[in-house]
């Protein structure tokens, strides 16, 4: 088991493409590092970059204090879990699992115990004599896992490995691989698009678009406070409201003026907003954190309209326009709307994080890098 590190790695194709610029990541021993981000950002690039498939146009990649930048894919020893599997078709179950072993010339007694402890540990030790067709898509997953884990590797890299199974499937294998994930304490890098899979199973998230590294946090840091609108609309499901807000003052208090409506800052935010002296604002809530009142107190809340209800049966979203931006409000409470109607939505308010338009960074990002200039 190593930690990982990647020091201002960048990668441009040929034709001038950039896959990734300027990435820093480091990836502790044991940990369960997930890189999120829509599709083109950069994420099988890094992946590749650090199983040594790609080698980095600038930049540096370590494991441990080895520099590894120039090693290829064998001198690595990672656990490569490609999105589309690519089992080989013609060999069994067995045979897939042992392949990596057998081009180490591994002695065959070795590679046939770790084979079936391997097998076992995936629940798929009564698959051994099968082939890629005789098995489901879990399966066949499974036995993809198995043969990256079976090399027994350092680090462990997974391309979207859930990609191609089913919804419920996916929920079930998501438990099972992050019970495994720290059962081995294998260095694990995991790459998705998918938003609910990174914050079920990792440890830390890093987010990445357009190919640079935007945030790295835990779970709860990146959902509870995403350092751009990027982070906050990238993340939930519903993702965080996000409403034009301009500065205004009330006997020297600065509050926030959404269409008609009138609104304290947050108390965390007041003297950022007045330090940083800006004339408009980005609020951002998530949709869990609002509550939805029928009368409006003043300072607290936003009138709304009702445009649509939407049951879930755990939660119910309702579906509202606030001065012509839709918002999303998400309410245990079995709720009784008619469309149009009149609302006030009631935020929390230490939860707000409020987002500068221009460069779209939270105030104390702004903040913090301003001072640094
Ligand atoms: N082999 C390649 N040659 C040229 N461009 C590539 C290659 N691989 C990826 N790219 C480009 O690099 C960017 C990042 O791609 P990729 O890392 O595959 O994204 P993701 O895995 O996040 O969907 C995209 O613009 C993609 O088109
Ligand atoms: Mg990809």
């Amino acid at each position: 088991m190593v930690s990982v590190k990647l020091v201002n790695v960048t990668k441009v194709f040929r034709g001038g493409v950039v896959g990734v610029k300027d990435i820093n990541l480091v990836i502790e021993h044991g940990e369960f590092m997930a890189l999120l981000g829509p599709s083109g950002s950069g994420k099988s690039t890094t992946l590749y970059l650090i199983a040594g498939i790609y080698k980095p146009t600038r930049g540096r990649i370590f494991f441990g204090d080895k520099d590894v930048t120039k090693l290829p894919p064998r001198e690595r020893n990672v656990g490569l879990v490609f999105q589309n599997w690519a089992l080989y078709p013609h060999m069994k179950v067995f045979d897939n699992i042992a392949f990596p072993l057998r081009l180490r010339k591994i002695p065959e007694s070795e590679i046939r115990k770790r084979v079936v402890s391997v097998a076992r540990m995936l629940r798929i030790d009564g698959l051994l004599d099968r082939y890629p067709w005789q098995l489901s898509g879990g399966q066949q997953q499974r036995v993809a896992m198995a043969r990256a884990l079976a090399k027994e590797p350092d680090v462990l890299l997974l391309d979207e490995p859930m990609s191609n199974l089913d919804a419920v499937l996916r929920i079930s294998v998501r438990a099972e691989l992050k019970r495994l994930q720290r059962e081995l304490g294998i260095t694990t890098i995991y790459v998705t698009h998918d938003q609910a899979e990174a914050l079920a199973m990792a440890d830390r998230i890093a987010l990445i678009n357009e190919g640079s590294i935007v945030q790295i946090g835990t779970p709860s840091e990146v959902y509870g406070k995403p350092r751009t609108v990027f982070v906050g609309g990238f993340l939930g499901n519903p993702p965080m409201n996000f409403l034009e807000a301009t500065v205004g003052y009330v006997e020297d208090k600065p509050i926030l003026v959404i269409g008609n409506n009138k609104l304290r800052v947050p108390d965390h935010y007041e003297e950022l907003v007045r330090k940083l002296g800006l004339n408009q604002v980005i609020v951002g809530i998530r949709p869990e954190d609002m509550g939805i009142m029928d009368k409006p107190v003043p300072y607290r809340t936003i009138r709304a309209q009702v445009y649509a209800v939407e049951p879930m049966g755990r939660e119910t979203i309702v579906v509202a326009e606030v001065d012509g931006s839709q918002v999303k409000i998400v309410t245990s409470k079995s709720i009784v709307l008619r469309e149009d109607q009149d609302i006030h939505l009631y935020p929390s308010f230490e939860k707000i994080v409020l987002f500068d338009p221009k460069t779209e960074k939270a105030l104390e990002v702004l903040y913090e890098e301003e001072k640094l200039e």
